[in-house]
């Protein structure tokens, strides 16, 4: 029999785990209540669940059709930005017109919601571009019903590169970099369109990644310049493989990049100072956005682990995620676990006996189809959430052990708000406190030990991703 003390601390360890409604997907480790300093106010704080309608999305994300759209891209031969604009099956100029025509089939079932746009421009000469070239981007884009001004952006680029980042002749088959992630946009654009967001979703592919991330340069800055409130991009690039170099799998795991200190804010001593004064490296909106997709899709309906990568990209590597992460937008990248370089950017060969090259073969196109999930839930719960609560403040006038938080009150979020916090030392958001409709709130906790953050709730149950707040006035700098 086994001592009373093990049968105690047993049944203590099973209450908990009842009270604090653990979700049964192994991902979600959250530690206990009792191992959390300070003890403070509020709730242990519950993965977001699917509802029906995201679950049916998610349902419908089909790796038979993401494989087909991967090896229809690579039947172009080369998809290379510098390759025929004209030539009806081969180069990037036929691969753009089949995305295209595919996104169009796509919108035709969206009851008008959908539309689809080829916004070019001319890349003069400059970096891997010697000539003037026509960079195109495919964009569908599904208008949000409530606030069609809010705007999430899913991206993949549909030109590709072999050994020689100049050479547009020589095959380029791209099927993981990055047919992969064309073919996660075009899926959940398929999906999606039957349905009606709250918000606006873009599903994007784009050229001139390989030779200088021209075509989301292009993007992010029209939007920027139009002032869209872009409040999430995700970049998918290089997620088909889950196979590492030496045969280990990573089938049920992803890495998404998130940029600690936003570019915008490195020209500006002012900001990286009362970033650093606050202790807030570890809470950019970017870092917020990553926090909010491992919230939303690390959970049975998807069965991914998503793996928070606390820095911007993999290193001497970059992607579409930073042209936006440029203009300010909260922006971040999908990529697989454990990247193999004989098939990335390399010429189509055998040498020793070892097959070269980014062919189909090695895409898993389950792993695609899940990766899709993670993005779809992402996605999805971001565009039916009320947005990102937007001039939120910590009161910093006066020393007191309570902290006040004010912000501008939205009429989209009609479930209220919820005051969201953690030990500074924790990665993740632990603990929530509804604080109904309101524009400010008052927590029993010093800001001093713990990190706060306030999120809006729609009465439909999504939450938004968490704003981190401002401290008003600013610290002294000296
Ligand atoms: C660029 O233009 C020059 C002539 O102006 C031509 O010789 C060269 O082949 C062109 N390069 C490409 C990549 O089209
Ligand atoms: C730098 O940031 C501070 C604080 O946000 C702002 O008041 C100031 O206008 C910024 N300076 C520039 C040059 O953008
Ligand atoms: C879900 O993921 C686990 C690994 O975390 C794996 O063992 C299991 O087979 C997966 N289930 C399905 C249905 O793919
Ligand atoms: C803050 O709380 C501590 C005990 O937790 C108390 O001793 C102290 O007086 C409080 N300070 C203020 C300003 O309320
Ligand atoms: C917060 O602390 C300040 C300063 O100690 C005190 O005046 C105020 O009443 C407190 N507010 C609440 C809601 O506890
Ligand atoms: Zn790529």
């Amino acid at each position: 029999m086994p001592p009373l003390r093990s049968v105690l601390l047993t049944l203590v360890l099973v209450a908990q785990q009842a009270l604090s409604q653990a979700p049964s997907f192994p991902g979600d480790q959250l530690c206990t209540a009792a191992d959390i300093w300070p003890p403070g106010p509020g709730s242990r704080i519950v993965p977001q669940a699917p509802d029906a309608e995201l679950t049916e999305i998610l349902k419908q994300v089909d790796p038979k059709r993401i494989q087909a759209t991967i090896l229809k891209l690579v039947s172009f031969g080369t998809r290379h930005t510098l390759s025929s604009q004209t030539d009806p099956v081969r180069g990037v100029g036929a691969a753009r017109d089949w995305i295209a025509s595919e996104m169009r089939s796509f919108a035709a079932r969206s009851n008008g919601r959908m539309t689809v746009t080829i916004p070019s421009y001319v890349q003069g000469p400059g970096q891997r571009v010697p000539n003037d070239t026509v960079i195109s981007n495919v964009v569908a884009t599904l208008r949000g019903s409530k606030e069609p001004g809010r705007t999430y952006v899913i991206s993949g680029h549909y030109d590709s590169r072999c050994s020689d980042p100049l050479d547009f002749t020589t095959d380029s088959p791209g099927a993981n970099d990055d047919a992969s992630g064309v073919a996660v946009s075009m899926e959940l654009a398929r999906i999606m369109a039957t349905h009606s967001p709250a918000a606006t979703i873009m599903f994007a592919a784009v050229a001139g990644e390989e030779q200088n991330i021209y075509g989301s340069n292009f993007m992010a800055t029209q939007l920027k310049e139009a002032g869209v409130d872009v409040q999430g991009m995700l970049n998918n690039d290089i997620i088909g493989s889950s196979t590492a170099d030496d045969g280990t799998r990573a089938p049920f795991d992803i890495r998404l990049f998130t940029q600690g200190v936003p570019t915008v804010e490195f020209d500006n001593a002012t900001e990286v100072a009362i970033r650093t004064m606050i202790g807030g490296e570890n809470d950019s909106p970017i870092r917020q956005l990553g926090r909010f997709i491992v919230d939303v899709a690390q959970n049975s309906q998807t069965n991914m682990s998503v793996h928070l990568m606390y820095r911007p990209d993999r290193y001497l590597r970059g992607g579409d995620h930073k042209s936006f992460v440029r203009q300010g937008y909260p922006a971040v990248r999908f990529t697989e676990p454990h990247e193999n370089y004989n098939h990335q950017h390399q010429n189509v060969r055998v040498e020793n006996g070892v097959q070269i090259g980014d062919l189909p073969q090695f895409v898993d196109f389950d792993f695609v189809a899940r990766v899709g999930r993670v993005n779809g839930a992402g996605l999805w719960s971001l565009a039916q959430a009320p947005g990102t609560p937007k001039g939120v403040i910590l009161d910093a006038s006066v020393l007191t052990n309570n902290s006040t938080l004010k912000w501008e009150s939205d009429p989209h979020a009609d479930g209220g708000y919820e005051v969201v916090w953690r030990a500074t030392d924790e990665p993740f958001w632990t603990h929530v406190i509804p604080v109904g409709h309101t524009d400010t709130a008052t927590v029993q906790l010093s800001k001093d030990n713990v990190h706060f953050g306030v999120r809006a709730v729609g009465r439909n149950g999504f939450r938004s991703p968490v704003s981190f707040p401002a401290p008003s006035p600013p610290p002294d700098l000296d």
